[in-house]
């Protein structure tokens, strides 16, 4: 199959003709059972008929992802809820109120409009308004419901610009819509609404606190920093049980105090070295030139969580490009989005972290 890639301004206050054009091209492709992937707040999504089983079959051919991993299903108008969700709760939509279009995905009871391929099975469904402007029309050119992943090939960090779907799903899907760097970095937060007090399955840009303004009370999963295997409980959200967002290298977090850190990282990678290793360091700009390693790469400042956030994935992606085969990583606080940003780094880091 060949992949056409296709730009859309994405800061532009208004489509051209020519980019409502492929809009609406992309748009059919999905119609006609196609898969495409395009950008949206948080990530790049690979997009296909949320409604049509054989697209649901074809996302996950795509992705070599397990077909028990349910998909989001991205709508671009709130009064198209019911159409694929019942006994919604009260709390539902004050939360739609409050955060969509947004970051932020629901998991509802399901109707029967939604196949059971694209829930994985279970009869409770994913739901998500993204607000990215491309997103939005193209959703609603492909009929207003739209099955969507990350972009990436299963277990790979989700991609963040174009070039990173391009790398993992050239010739397996027909179109790609390159719409820039994406702003957020991370996947939405998921908040469970079929279970009561509503829980967070995944952490994102929507926190705990931002939903508790809302909400008398929210639960969070507690695998969510978690081992993954603690207690023998399995995350909430099928998907969050599977290795993901790993480099090829293998990557370890190191926490504790700014100095200790610095002196164990170095110590490591120099050792590593010695070894024959290509070593990588992932750290916040405060201590960058003071860390020794064959590729350093900062991610943000410390404290700049947005900024960490937008940068954490593509970084990852580097270290691979760089053929770095051991990566050490600063620790990051969890206060707020940093619950979000460590939740990644430690699956990337398949939970291998040392405390000083
Ligand atoms: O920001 C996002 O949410 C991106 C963009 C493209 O919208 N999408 C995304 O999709 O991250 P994906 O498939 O990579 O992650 C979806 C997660 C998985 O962990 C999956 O198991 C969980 O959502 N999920 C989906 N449906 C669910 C359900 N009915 N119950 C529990 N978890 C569900
Ligand atoms: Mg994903």
């Amino acid at each position: 199959m060949n992949t056409v890639t296709v730009k859309i301004r994405p800061e532009a206050e208004k489509f051209t003709a020519e980019e409502d054009a492929a809009l609406r091209r992309a748009g059919s492709i999905i119609q006609s059972g196609g898969l495409v992937a395009f950008p949206t707040e948080t990530v790049y999504g690979l997009g296909g008929d949320a409604l049509n089983r054989e697209s649901a079959r074809k996302i996950y051919a795509a992705k070599g992802r397990p077909s028990d991993n349910p998909l989001i299903v991205h709508i671009c108008r709130l009064e198209d809820l019911e159409k694929i969700a019942c006994r919604i709760p009260e709390e539902a939509f004050h939360i739609a109120d409050a955060f969509w279009p947004g970051p932020l995905t629901m998991i509802l009871h399901k109707t029967a409009l939604v196949p059971s391929e694209t829930t994985g099975g279970l009869d409770t469904v994913a739901v998500r308004f993204p607000s990215d402007r491309i997103a939005g029309r193209l959703i609603r050119y492909s009929g207003g419901f739209v099955a969507a992943p990350s972009a990436n090939r299963s277990g790979r960090p989700s991609p963040t610009y174009a070039k990173y779907v391009l790398q993992d799903m050239d010739g397996r899907i027909d179109m790609i819509i390159d719409g820039g760097q994406v702003g957020i970095g991370l996947e939405s937060t998921i908040l469970d609404l079929t279970v009561s007090p509503p829980q967070i399955l995944r952490p994102g840009y929507v926190t705990g606190e931002m939903l508790r303004k809302v909400l008398k009370e929210v639960d969070t999963d507690v695998t969510i920093l978690g081992d993954g295997d603690g207690d023998g409980q399995a995350p909430r959200a099928p998907g969050m049980k599977y290795r993901h967002y790993a480099p090829a290298g293998e990557l370890t977090v190191v926490e504790g105090s700014p100095g200790a850190v610095l002196a164990y990282i170095n110590r490591q990678t120099a050792e590593e070295e010695k070894a024959g290793e290509r070593t990588g360091i992932l750290c916040s700009g405060e201590n960058l030139c003071r860390y020794r390693a064959d590729v350093i790469k900062c991610v943000g400042s410390r404290g700049d969580d947005e900024g960490i956030a937008r940068h954490l994935f593509a970084v990852l992606r580097e270290f691979d490009d760089e053929g770095v085969t051991k990566i050490y990583a600063e620790a990051f606080d969890t206060a707020g989005l940093g619950q979000a940003i460590m939740n990644r780094l430690l699956k990337a880091a398949g939970h291998r972290i040392v405390k000083l």
